[in-house]
């Protein structure tokens, strides 16, 4: 490891002011907080300073400084994550690079279907452009009004349209990323095809901002759908889930767009925090689907497919009741309860998070065992259990009982609930981190599910792009014993 900088922090600020200008470099500690504490307020961190650049020469010059230097730097979007994997640690050592100002589309092209643009736009306004356009940018998740397509990036992020688009890797054309030492890397080319070696931009995307710092991206545009169903269905169970979303796959094929599951309390939650929103269904249920199908047909047609699914469903005894969408504003509000279960959460002080994916010919059985395994650990935890079903993510977030702060419930619990489900997860070939990243929350738990040459090839490719680990220091990557 390289020793970290010895020059005078006033000097350092003094370059950073000359790269970025004095009101895009912040100082004052109670100014920085924002960008110091994490989005569930659980990592609080200092910073030497906050960089806001104004473009990728900006960028690159701040990372040659900082390179020069040996300071730190830690690369931020919308700071929406829920690892800890955008904020910087106590040291104050670190400069956070936030890419907010960054926020231009570039291009729209309708003909090639992509679209180019800046990593600090927001994916919302990169959907509202899109849109505009005419094509649809798939990539749907709850924070999307402050997440960056730079953060989206850097985490892959999925979300509740994985099922019919893929996640941010399968949305991506091209990349320009800046290097630690300020050499900037670009592949924004727009192609579909182009077999000319390794594919470098999948090295920086999923990397946590750990490789270089995604200034700007081609992504790909769909065809934006014309016709919309939804349904908010009542299962008997998650078993019953995973053979409902069987029957969808084979009555309406590509149009499963969404597929979400949603366990009893985990509605209860939200009904509770947000007593304006009503439940979709009269009664009470453990088990919850949210299905949206989504194409370029007629609005008639799908919802006669949607009517299919849902009689196949309860002549199998898989479903007990249904609501369906009869209007825009049905279906938003079905997709508001979903998505306000984790800011739920956020809000009684913070749940266990887990983010599992599993093949979803285990996942029912995974529910059920890693609900006994932490019910027999915390038997008064409420069950949150939900997400994106139909791409073998679950959420699994067990939460304090309401006579116990989230802070006794969290340090009695927290360790050993997370380490038996996602031990549970990794015993079955699943994934401890299927769209949240690695951050610094489930860093160390990286010890327990990668083997000894998947560390040292992450560790070699870290060292190969960034040999002074200065990018996003402490993040993603664990120490393994032996290794300095
Ligand atoms: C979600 O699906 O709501 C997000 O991944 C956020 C979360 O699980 O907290
Ligand atoms: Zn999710």
């Amino acid at each position: 490891m390289t020793s970290l900088s010895t020059i005078p922090h006033a000097q350092v600020l003094a370059e950073l002011r000359a790269i970025v200008g004095d009101k895009a470099c912040i100082d004052v500690a109670a100014d920085m907080q924002p960008f110091t504490t994490d989005y569930r307020k659980l990592y609080h961190g200092r910073a030497l300073a906050v960089v806001l650049p104004a473009d990728t020469q900006q960028v690159s010059a701040v990372l040659a400084l900082c390179f020069k230097h040996n300071v730190p730097v830690v690369p931020q979007g919308g700071n929406t994550s829920l690892m800890g994997g955008a904020v910087p640690d106590a040291a104050g050592n670190a400069v956070v690079l936030n890419l907010r100002r960054m926020n231009q589309v570039l291009e729209i092209d309708v003909v090639n279907d992509t679209m180019t643009l800046q990593a600090g736009v927001t994916l919302q306004s990169a959907r509202a452009a899109a849109e505009e356009a005419g094509r649809l940018f798939p990539l749907r998740i709850g924070s999307e009004g402050s997440c960056q397509i730079g953060g989206n990036l850097s985490t892959n992020a999925g979300g509740t349209a994985v099922l019919r688009y893929g996640n941010m890797r399968d949305l991506t054309l091209g990349i320009e990323a800046v290097l630690p030492d300020g050499r900037i890397y670009s592949s924004l080319r727009g192609l579909r095809k182009d077999n000319t070696g390794y594919d470098l931009k999948q090295l920086f995307i999923g990397s946590e901002g750990t490789l270089g710092i995604i200034t700007a991206a081609v992504l790909k545009l769909m065809p934006l759908p014309s016709a919309t169903a939804a349904a908010w269905i009542a299962v008997r169970d998650p078993h019953a889930a995973v053979e409902l979303l069987g029957e969808a796959k084979r009555v309406a094929g590509q149009a499963v767009t969404a597929f979400e599951l949603i366990s009893g309390p985990a509605l209860t939650l939200v009904l509770e925090s947000m007593p304006q929103l009503s439940a979709p269904l009269p009664s009470a249920h453990d088990w919850m689907v949210l299905i949206e199908l989504t194409s370029g047909g007629d609005a008639e047609g799908l919802d006669a497919t949607l009517m299919q699914i849902l009689e196949q469903g309860m002549e199998r005894g898989l479903v007990t009741d249904a609501a369906i969408a009869a209007s825009i504003a049905d279906t938003r509000a079905f997709w508001m309860l979903r998505e306000e279960i984790s800011d739920a959460q956020t809000r009684t002080g913070g749940s266990i998070k887990c983010d599992i994916s599993i093949p979803l010919s285990k996942i029912a059985d995974f529910i059920a065992d890693a609900s006994a395994e932490v019910l027999a650990l915390a038997p008064d935890a409420r069950m949150v259990i939900y997400g994106h079903m139909g791409d073998g993510n679950v959420h699994f977030n067990p939460l304090r009982p309401k006579d116990v702060s989230a802070a006794d419930f969290l340090a009695a619990n927290y360790a050993r609930v997370s380490h038996a489900v996602d031990g549970l997860a990794t015993a079955q070939n699943g994934s401890i981190s299927a769209e949240h990243g690695i951050g610094v929350a489930k860093r160390d738990d990286l010890l327990q599910c990668k083997s000894p040459v998947e560390l040292e090839l992450m560790w070699q490719v870290k060292r190969a792009l960034d040999p002074k680990n200065l990018l996003n220091p402490a993040k993603v990557l664990p120490v393994p014993e032996g290794m300095a």
